[in-house]
């Protein structure tokens, strides 16, 4: 089942925002100026994409499937051209950007490799990619699991793993660059944001379990909110670097 995300548009800022961690690995790994030309591909309501654009006043491009999600975006800031595209089409012209990134998109995508071939396409030779994901290890150390143990299998199945999105990338004509995770050892309570989060089944796996399950879990975490119960884990985010190798 696809997840409706001009349905989802409605709420999504209610619980979801760019991460400056995200930002400044971009921030550390290459350098941007004026000239440069970024593309936010599935930029969602555009808060990585508006983030960046404010930092680094570099080209920011938008790419965005859902229209409910992409007027948000258009809202947020008029400095960033937003538009319509998918894995499919990117409305852009060959070697066009410096830059191309992904946040929390590549496990809506039906075509990872019709995906890459078209990202290739609008990549400048020399250009990197970098895709924000979690490996199948990382998503079964989700903290919620606890909560919600029938998200991991769901979960598993949309998300490619690691390996399996290097060997797409390369045959469609990127090299692997690098991985970096932000893997860290976490102690906290539930927080409110999170409850409020789930509530609004604010991450598109809370769509694809059952109702049962979901209800279940919300009961458990409830109890945990209000008893303020500390949870320990290990988690964090990988990211993918890919580069557009140039011709010989
Ligand atoms: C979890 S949201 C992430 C949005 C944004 N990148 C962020 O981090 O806030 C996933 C986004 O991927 C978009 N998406 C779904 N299918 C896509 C496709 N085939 N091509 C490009 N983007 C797609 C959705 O419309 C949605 O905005």
């Amino acid at each position: 089942m696809r997840t409706d995300y001009n349905e989802l548009a409605k709420k999504y800022d209610l619980t979801r925002k760019e991460n400056i961690d995200t930002i400044n690995q971009f921030l550390e790994n290459l350098s941007f100026s004026e000239r440069t030309n970024i593309l936010d591909f599935g930029c969602g309501t555009g808060n990585f994409t508006c983030a960046l654009k404010r930092i680094t006043n570099a080209n920011v491009y938008g790419v965005e499937p859902a229209d409910g999600m992409r007027q948000k975006a258009i809202d947020k800031n008029t400095d960033v051209i937003f538009e319509k595209g998918n894995h499919e089409k990117i409305p852009f012209a060959d070697n066009f950007f410096d830059f191309i990134y992904m946040t929390d998109v590549i496990h809506h995508i039906p075509d990872i490799d019709m995906m890459f071939e078209e990202l290739n396409r609008v990549l400048k030779e020399g250009g990197y990619l970098c895709i924000i994901t979690e490996s199948h290890k990382q998503i079964e150390s989700r903290f919620w699991v606890k909560y919600f143990p029938t998200t991991v299998e769901v979960e598993k199945q949309r998300y490619s793993d690691i390996p399996e999105i290097v060997e797409n990338a390369t045959k469609n004509g990127f090299v692997f660059s690098k991985i970096g995770t932000t893997d860290a050892n976490h102690k906290h309570s539930i927080s409110q944001d999170f409850l409020i989060l789930v509530e609004n089944k604010g991450y598109s796996m809370f769509h694809l379990i059952s109702n049962d399950d979901y209800e279940c879990g919300l009961a458990d975490l409830r109890n945990d909110y209000d008893k303020q119960v500390e949870i320990e884990y290990s988690h964090g985010e990988t990211f993918l670097w890919l580069k557009k190798p140039f011709k010989d």
